[in-house]
């Protein structure tokens, strides 16, 4: 009997194992809701089970993108009103999205009502899922900050624009030295060539390098594709309306390499352990 429910515990505790990404950029426009709904997508075909939370409230939504209907957001969930899987809607590939919560209230002042109703509503998800991607928002707000911090790998998207760089490197010198981040994953978007995309990764982690101590890895370099537009405007994804075509393979590969990035020993592996993150404060001492 005790043996039953150790195992049965176990069987839970690993059926919870996640991987955990959040995307970022600090600058808007830079291509994040992009990366993320292709990344999740991609991750689909590739036998993944995946959930894109929507943290951005911005015009470009991922449901919008996609042109999905959506009744219910996070902010029901927060209330208590309705649970997690009653808010998911079924993208291509069989990918969860959780849509936005309206406002931009931050995580780490959530109402003693909410806490508990984000707690429960990550808890009692019956969704089976391998990878939770979260679209954070433009801007360095708490929001933001909450989500990157609380996820096992940042991704931080950048283009060839010096606002994209500033923006970026303010990001991270916060994630640093306010939350204890020490490592992040760069995107080189909108570049022309992988040549490009490592320029562009040389300039960040030059003025990382001479002022902060934080490790960056260049992940993904992808080219600047006006098929990304089209499929938007098709309300797809590059990855499903052109999959040959130059971005899609990019992404594609960053999916790949995501697949292998490895899930935390406990407790940072689990979903439960991303939520207390998501609503603790910054790390003491900073
Ligand atoms: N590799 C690319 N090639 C061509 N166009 C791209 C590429 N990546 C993104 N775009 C275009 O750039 C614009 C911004 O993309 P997206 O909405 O994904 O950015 P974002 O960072 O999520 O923006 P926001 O900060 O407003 O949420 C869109 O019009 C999109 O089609
Ligand atoms: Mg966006």
């Amino acid at each position: 009997m005790i043996e039953d429910q150790a195992s049965s515990l176990r069987k839970m505790n690993q059926s919870r194992l996640i991987k955990v990404i959040a995307v970022t950029g600090g600058k808007g426009g830079v291509g994040k809701t992009n990366i993320t709904l292709n990344t999740a997508i991609a991750m689909a075909k590739q036998g993944k089970r995946v959930m894109v939370l929507d943290a951005d409230l911005g015009l470009a939504n991922v449901d919008v993108m996609l042109g999905l209907r959506v009744e219910k957001n996070l902010s029901h969930v927060l209330s208590g009103e309705c649970t997690l899987d009653e808010v998911l809607v079924t993208g291509p590939h069989g990918i969860k999205i959780a849509p936005a919560t309206s406002g931009t209230q931050s995580m780490t002042e959530l109402s003693p009502t909410q806490h508990a109703g984000l707690i429960r509503a990550f808890s009692e998800l019956r969704s089976q899922v391998d990878v939770l991607i979260v679209d954070t928002a433009a801007g360095i707000s708490d929001m933001v900050l909450s989500f990157a911090r609380a996820s096992q790998d940042i991704l931080v998207v950048v283009c060839d624009e010096p606002t994209s760089l500033t923006d970026a490197y303010a990001l991270i010198k916060i994630l640093n030295r306010d939350y204890g981040v020490f490592r992040f994953k760069i995107v080189a978007n909108m570049v022309r060539d992988v040549r490009e995309g490592q320029e562009l990764f040389s300039k960040l982690s030059k003025v990382t390098g001479r002022f902060l101590d934080v490790a960056l890895e260049l992940v993904a370099t992808v080219p600047f594709d006006e098929n990304i537009r089209r499929a938007v405007r098709k309300q797809s994804a590059i990855v499903d309306a052109f999959p040959a075509s130059p971005a899609a393979v990019a992404i594609s590969q960053l999916a790949t390499k995501a697949a292998g990035w490895p899930i935390p020993a406990q407790p940072g592996g689990h979903l439960e352990f991303f939520v207390e993150q998501l609503v603790a404060g910054k790390v003491a001492g900073n």
